[in-house]
């Protein structure tokens, strides 16, 4: 694995001639290729850029844009704002976390979904919502929730 991830690595630290100072550019820009940064990658990193891990741990702990654990291809995020609460919203959470079995902020074992929850997305009398990467849906139900993860998963509905 760890060469896979040098093939990943090496072209980005070139692309920033090596330099420390494009850190976060460099791992943004691992992430962006791998979706999180796993612990090899990191160490890869303090290796070449002769960084202290530590302070890889701690620029990527610091950002929340960074993740430290798999992210899934797609990002599927339930809104518990009030809004959409008082419409359901922890239903269609415990929906998806049965249908998928994982928790909300765990990615599924063949990563093909991570689940998490946010506070209002500012679309409230569409609740309650679900958002699935950058595509909001409005109003849902357990029905429509196992056809949208049957949908993702690439099973025929
Ligand atoms: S509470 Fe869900 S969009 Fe506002």
């Amino acid at each position: 694995m760890a060469s896979n991830y040098l093939n990943i690595i090496e072209p980005i630290i070139k692309k920033y001639d090596g330099k420390k100072e494009a850190i976060i550019s460099i791992l943004q820009d691992v992430q962006t290729q791998l979706r999180w940064l796993p612990g090899d990658v990191l160490a890869l990193i303090s290796k070449k850029l002769k960084i202290p891990l530590s302070s890889l741990y701690s620029i990527a702990t610091f950002y929340k844009s960074f993740y430290l654990k798999p992210r899934g291809e797609n990002l599927v995020t339930v809104c518990l704002g009030t809004a959409c609460h008082v419409r359901g919203a922890s239903l269609i959470l415990d929906e998806l976390e049965r249908k998928l079995k994982i928790k909300s902020g765990e990615t599924t074992q063949d990563h093909k979904i991570t689940l998490e929850c946010v506070n209002c997305v500012g679309a409230c009398a569409l609740g309650p919502i679900v958002i699935v990467n950058d595509d909001y849906y409005g109003q849902m139900t357990k029905v429509k929730v196992d056809k949208l993860v049957d949908h993702l998963l690439g099973k025929k509905e």
